[in-house]
Parts: C-alpha cells; sequence; structure tokens
C-alpha cells in the first residue's frame, strides 16, 4: 500500500536544501520528546500513540452505538461541538461525501448537520425548522463539558427533541462525548441516562478527532472507521521517533515550515483543487493556528480552493506581498470519470480538450499555478495523496498531528495549550452579566462610555 509522500523540491529555490535540513537534529529531538512525552504540555499527548491503541473495545462500542441509531433509519444526525469537538467530523464527512449529498440523500446515512459551532440566531432557528420536519437524532460533544457555544444549542435542541419523542425515547436518541470527570455535560448526561463517551484526559480537542469525538459522526456519516484509524496507525509507524529525519515526513514538513518561517515566509496556504477538501483545510488551521500561534509567534495558516479562489485570491498570491508559501494536497486520483464532449460547432473553442478527462484539465491547472506562484515568488510544499478514502484521511490526519507538535516544539512553543482563546469568553461573559464577573462586568462597561 502506497503512502501520502511530500515534496519539497519547489522550497529548495527559496530556502536551501542545506537550511532546511539543518532542522534535523531538531526535529528529531522533537518528535522523540512527543514519544517520549518529555516536552512542554507533556499531559495532553495522549493522541501520539492514540491510533495504534485505540482498543477493540471502544471501535466496537462506537459502531453499536451508530448501528443502534442507524436501525432508527433517521433522516438527520446533529453533531453539537465547537473547534475540535467538530471540524475533524466535519472534514472527514464532507472530504468523502457526495458534493450532493445535502440534496440527494441517501438510503443508508442521515444527513450529517452541525450545530453549537456558531451562535447565529438564524442558523438555529433554520436548524430547527428543518428539524421539525425530520426523524432525528445528535450528539453533543464537548471535553471541558462547559462551552457556551454548543452547551447553547444543545439547551434548545434536548427540549425540542423531547418534545418530539418524549423525554425517555429523547435520551435514547442523544450521545454525550465529554471528559470522564468533570464539566456540566458529564453530570447532565449521567442524570439523563444518556449514551457517554469519554475524551481521554491526555487529548486535546484539536487532537481529537481519532476518538469518539469525530468516529460517532463520521460511522453515522456511513463511513468507514476502521480504515481511517488504519490509516493513522500506518502513519504513527512511518512517523515514529525511530525513524530518522530522511525518511520521517512529519520531521521534513516541520522542518520545511520552520526553514521558510525563518526565512520571512509567514504564511501557509493550504491549498486543494478539490473543494470536498475545503472543511479538511480548516481542521488544519484549527490544528496549526491554535498550536503555534502564540507568545508572539508563528505561521499563519490559511487556506484557498482552487481553481475557485484563483479568481479571487490568485492576484494576491503571484504579486502581494512575499510572505506566503503553499502546501499543496493533490489527490492522485479520483473517484469518477466525466470526459469532455466534441462539439461540432465549437464556439467555446474547448476542442482542444475533446476526449480529456476533467480531472487532466484539473491537474494541468494544478501543475500550471504551481509553476506560476514558485515563479512569483512562492514557496510551493507538495502533498501527493493517492486516493481521497478512509485510509488515507487517517494518514493525512496523524502527519499533520504529529508534525504540529514537531512543529511547535522547533518553534518553541506549547502546541497543546489555547489560553488566548479564553480572552473572548471573558469579555463575553462580563458583557452579559454572567454571575462571577461582576468586576469584569463593570470594568467593561466603563470602557464602553
Ligand atoms: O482544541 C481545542 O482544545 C479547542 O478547539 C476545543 O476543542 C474547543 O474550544 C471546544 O472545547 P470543548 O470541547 O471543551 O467544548
Amino acid at each position: 500500500m502506497k503512502n501520502i509522500s511530500l515534496n519539497l523540491k519547489n522550497v529548495y529555490g527559496f530556502v536551501p536544501k542545506a537550511k532546511i535540513d539543518g532542522f534535523k537534529l531538531q526535529s528529531e529531538a522533537a518528535n522523540l520528546a512527543l514519544h517520549k512525552k518529555t516536552g512542554k504540555g507533556n499531559d495532553f499527548l495522549g493522541w501520539v500513540d492514540l491510533p495504534g491503541s485505540i482498543g477493540e473495545y471502544e471501535l466496537a462500542d462506537i459502531e453499536k452505538t451508530v448501528q443502534k441509531l442507524q436501525v432508527k433509519h433517521l433522516e438527520v444526525f446533529v453533531v453539537i461541538g465547537i473547534g475540535g469537538s467538530y471540524l475533524g467530523s466535519k472534514a472527514v464527512i464532507d472530504a468523502l461525501s457526495d458534493s450532493f449529498a445535502a440534496i440527494k440523500g441517501s438510503f443508508e446515512a442521515p444527513l450529517i448537520v452541525f450545530a453549537g459551532q456558531n451562535i447565529s440566531e438564524d442558523y438555529l432557528f433554520e436548524l430547527r425548522d428543518l428539524l421539525d420536519t425530520k426523524d432525528w437524532a445528535c450528539t453533543v460533544i464537548s471535553k471541558s463539558g462547559t462551552t457556551t457555544e454548543p452547551a447553547l444549542a444543545f439547551r434548545l435542541l434536548k427540549q425540542d427533541l423531547e418534545e418530539k419523542y418524549g423525554i425517555d425515547e429523547a435520551s435514547k436518541r442523544i450521545i454525550a462525548v465529554t471528559d470522564a470527570e468533570r464539566g456540566a455535560l458529564k453530570k447532565l448526561a449521567k442524570e439523563e441516562g444518556y449514551k457517554t463517551f469519554i475524551i481521554p484526559d491526555d487529548v486535546g480537542g484539536r487532537y481529537s478527532v481519532l476518538t469518539p469525538v469525530g468516529l460517532i459522526a463520521i460511522g453515522m456519516a456511513g463511513f468507514n472507521i476502521r480504515e481511517l484509524v488504519k490509516g493513522a496507525i500506518d502513519m504513527e509507524k512511518a512517523c515514529d521517533s525511530s525513524v530518522p529525519y530522511e525518511q520521517n515526513l512529519a520531521c521534513q514538513y516541520a522542518a520545511a515550515r520552520n526553514a521558510l518561517y525563518q526565512s520571512g515566509k509567514k504564511i501557509e496556504i493550504l491549498v486543494n483543487y478539490n473543494p470536498k477538501l475545503h472543511f479538511f483545510a480548516e481542521w488544519w488551521k484549527q490544528l496549526y493556528g491554535e498550536s503555534e500561534g502564540k507568545d508572539n509567534k508563528g505561521i499563519y495558516p490559511s487556506s484557498v480552493d482552487f481553481s475557485s479562489d484563483l479568481h479571487s485570491m490568485g492576484q494576491y498570491i503571484q504579486e502581494g506581498e512575499r510572505t506566503l508559501f503553499e502546501t499543496v494536497l493533490s489527490i492522485e486520483e479520483v473517484d469518477n470519470e466525466v470526459l469532455v464532449p466534441e462539439d461540432e460547432a465549437d464556439l467555446d473553442g474547448l476542442n482542444f480538450l475533446a476526449g480529456k478527462r476533467v480531472d487532466e484539465v484539473n491537474k494541468m491547472a494544478e501543475l500550471g499555478t504551481s509553476i506560476a506562484h514558485v515563479d512569483g515568488g512562492v514557496p510551493n510544499i507538495r502533498i501527493s495523496v493517492p486516493k481521497l478514502n478512509e485510509y488515507y484521511l487517517g494518514q493525512l490526519i496523524y502527519f499533520f498531528e504529529i508534525a504540529c507538535g514537531i512543529s511547535g516544539y522547533i518553534l518553541d512553543v506549547n502546541p497543546f495549550d489555547q489560553p488566548g482563546v479564553e480572552s473572548y469568553k471573558k469579555n463575553m461573559f462580563a458583557l452579559l452579566n454572567k454571575p462571577g464577573f461582576e468586576k469584569e462586568s463593570k470594568a467593561i462597561q466603563e470602557r464602553l462610555q
């Protein structure tokens, strides 16, 4: 079985290979610190050997829970969570789903929708309006069990579910995923008798897609969670600390990123040529942004969907400020075949493409764009993915997670905390007069005079 691969050829013109390889020892030491759990944030390193350590019992329990809900032939399954509690499942589900699944529907799996990732009143109104006419169930995911956005959405949806099905049936349609001991959600789940899965103490939100946090929703969408885990296990072995830099893709990617950063390339753009990867990039942005952006340091992670964004962001990337580099996710083989038809009149002048696969045109757009951007001063890292399936998504997830840990350690930050996220919460609670925030409320009101 092939693995995903990394190509740094189009970086060397900007940062010499020797400079990147100069990070060999640092990247290997960082990888070892992650595996030996001796570095910063070492109480949050459960994900490092998570793929290989997910027990058969836990996988079977997730599958049994999914099957129990699937026999109800649900039309909609709501995933309530924010940040690391939803982006991983959304990324995998979107990458694997028919682009028009929401309209076509499916007999095998419910439509997966998300809530608790925003506080838009319109979004919640429209979601409840949809659910009112559908047969549905939900999972509520919060590691801390106290995050406002999902708690608010769950409060509403729980009442709707209970009104629709009665308290007893509603409790069978709610799966809670939370901390083993702490948090309001744990207490509620216990009292209401919800089927509950535990997020391990030592796995932070953005590293949790391979726990029930991600696997329940992915399973409910009808995808093979064992293949996803298998891909991650194979990448775990390929990026182990015993694998030297020369063969270790995660060490090489982390080295290249840090070398580029030191040379003034402060913004990394994750590029895809398949819109199904839009939310994979959102997951990646959280992973890298929340892990590295601290202590006034860190590469700013951004993303584009090409060709769409070539017609909006292409100009900036080609000729704007030269602080960018690109990391292209290149999918080698697509699932379906569409040929460009011959047209007798050829008014659009496209007969030169007749008989070619659309994917060939897309691949040439990819190659042409990479060459243009490199010529324009944008270094280009390329990650080749043989196919967009569960197995390779599992590989990609683990690759990016471990590379993020290594990269963060090279940058000398703690990649496993997110102290900055608290600031907005404090202000929001002060503005909403949350009990216990009286002093902050007074101070913020004075500032607003
Ligand atoms: O990575 C993280 O830790 C965060 O993004 C969290 O996942 C996010 O803030 C949601 O937190 P919780 O799962 O505690 O509700």
